[in-house]
């Protein structure tokens, strides 16, 4: 029997954490016998979105690319985790919708600590003026008023954020009863 497939959609300022949480994901959902596919933003603008840039038509255009891919592989019975920003709730409201299958999960992290973080120096340098459109700086984040699942990582662990999506999704019901 074909499972039913469903898309996780991690949303979150710059290093929030949405990739390290999605790599946490995806060996729990392996370990079930599930076929996942990791959508992360950084590693489709290099390719499919390699001609778009951080405006807001393209940032939609870029959200709108990666739903098409979540959508073909979720109704095939994979769990696609979509790691990107999407700053705009109606791109992601646009994904809810033509998805259908979709579990929306914020990551949540206050704007100081992702700035400590910093994982790509990206923050830095827009505070220095040298790169333009860096969402939570000089570009707008809308944060989700509904998702299915919110996760703090101030005071969770990668793992523990992780389990608590894997609890949501049980209780929800897009994975068997525990
Ligand atoms: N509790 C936590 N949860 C998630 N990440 C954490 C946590 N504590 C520390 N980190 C670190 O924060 C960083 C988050 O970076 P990550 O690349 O996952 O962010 P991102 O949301 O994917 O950012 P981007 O949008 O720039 O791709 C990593 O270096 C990770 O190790
Ligand atoms: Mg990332």
């Amino acid at each position: 029997m074909k499972e039913r497939g469903f898309c996780i959609w991690l949303t979150g300022l710059p290093s929030a954490g949405k990739t390290t949480i999605a790599k946490e994901l995806t060996p729990r959902l392996q370990a079930m016998g599930r076929y996942t596919e990791l959508l992360d933003g950084d590693e489709i603008r290099k390719g499919l979105s390699s001609d778009l840039g951080f405006d807001r038509k393209a940032r939609e255009m870029h959200a709108a690319r990666v739903t098409y891919v979540a959508k073909v592989l979720a109704r095939n019975g994979v769990i696609p985790i979509v790691a990107l920003i999407s700053p705009y709730r109606s791109s992601r409201a646009k994904a809810r919708s033509e998805i259908g299958s979709f579990v929306e999960v914020y990551v949540s992290t206050p704007l100081e600590l992702c700035e400590q973080r910093d994982v790509k120096g990206l923050y830095k340098k827009a505070r220095a003026g040298e790169i333009k459109e860096m969402t939570g700086v000089d570009d707008p984040y809308e944060p989700p008023e509904h998702p299915e699942v919110l996760v703090d990582t101030k005071s969770s662990t990668p793992a523990q954020s992780a389990d608590k999506i894997l609890a949501e999704l049980h209780r929800l019901g897009w994975l068997p009863a525990a």
